[in-house]
């Protein structure tokens, strides 16, 4: 894998070129957000379809009123304490923003994210570039350099900035409305912070009307099949001989006693950064299925329950 630096990315991007970029929730596939073709370039790398929107990175929270419009107060109450950081914000788009970007639709996806790379990428390039997750359509994120050499070689140039902290992607609410926030995806930052910084109305995404491409029910899936259980089934399940070879992956602040097990933290956060990185490694040793304990259902383990959801829907 070529290594980059920010300067020769920044040059990359200028001349119209895609590159991966760190971020502090996953990687992603970046290019200027006004450079029609290295956008379109984009979509066809990740076998995307053009109606998925692309989430706009900006250095600052002070780009907001550049690219969104009639912003609610609640937003800037949010970016003091999340933004830079995992939370992306759903406005009314102004003219500057190209339709490619936004699918035609009336609203732009806005996020700061907080990597000191990409912060420096940003501060170099001096405008925002769009990225989606560094990953093929509906497969499973990429959480550091490695993963995204893996699904895309040297056709794209990649930026490293070591593991990703947050590990899953950004939280994305709807600030579309001033009344009341919607939860479109959940992630490193909970309803329930959202809520208590607010003091604004927070609801879950099956209340909102807002047109969310992108949340199809089998999504950053891996190849091998996955199942979620009870951690007593898992139990028994180890104690019995079974022929299949599954992997097994349970919450657990110990180290596992079989190669077969896996253990991840007891901390949501903790859980959340080593969940896709366990996943690709799983996923390239010829398991038959990948049996992992339910978490916990309650709102700090949202983001995580949203993305094993998703991987281990079968339609
Ligand atoms: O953490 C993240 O958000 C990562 C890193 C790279 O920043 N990015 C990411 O982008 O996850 P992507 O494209 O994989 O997921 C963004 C989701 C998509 O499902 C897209 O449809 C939705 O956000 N989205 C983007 N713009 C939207 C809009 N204007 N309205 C509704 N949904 C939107
Ligand atoms: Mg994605």
């Amino acid at each position: 894998m070529k290594q980059i630096t920010v300067t020769e990315a920044a040059a990359l991007l200028s001349n119209g070129h895609v590159v991966a970029v760190p971020t502090e929730t996953v990687y992603g596939l970046a290019a200027r957000y006004n450079d029609a073709a290295a956008v379109q370039q984009i979509f066809t790398l990740k076998n995307r379809p053009l109606d998925h929107p692309l989430i706009l990175h900006c250095e600052s929270i002070n780009a907001i009123t550049t690219f969104g419009r009639d912003i609610p107060n609640y937003v800037y109450t949010l970016a003091q304490q999340f933004s830079p950081g995992p939370l992306t914000y759903i406005l009314k788009k102004t003219n500057i923003v190209p339709d490619q970007i936004t699918a035609g639709q009336d609203t732009v996806a806005i996020r700061i994210p907080a990597h000191p790379v990409i912060q420096q990428l940003l501060n170099e390039l001096k405008q925002p570039v769009v990225a989606p997750s560094a990953n093929p359509y509906c497969q499973l994120s990429p959480s550091s350099a490695e993963h995204v050499y893996h699904y895309f070689g040297n056709h794209v140039a990649i930026l490293d900035g070591g593991r990703c902290n947050v590990g899953i992607e950004s939280t994305i609410i709807d600030a579309t409305d001033p009344n009341r926030i919607t939860l479109l995806r959940p992630g490193g930052i909970h309803l329930e912070q959202i809520q208590q910084c607010t003091g604004v109305e927070c609801i879950s995404k099956q209340a909102s009307k807002i047109h969310y491409p992108g949340n199809k029910k089998v999504h950053y899936a891996p190849k091998t099949p996955l199942q979620l259980l009870d951690r007593a089934t898992i139990e028994g399940r180890l104690k019995t001989n079974t022929s299949t070879h599954c992997a097994y992956v349970l919450i657990s602040d110990t180290t596992p006693e079989s190669k077969m097990v896996t253990h991840l933290p007891s901390d949501p956060k903790g859980y959340a950064q080593l969940l896709y990185h366990t996943l690709h490694q799983l996923d390239q040793q010829n398991f038959d299925c990948i049996i992992i304990e339910t978490p916990p259902q309650n709102s700090a383990w949202q983001g995580v329950n949203d993305r094993l959801n998703k991987a281990s829907a079968t339609a």
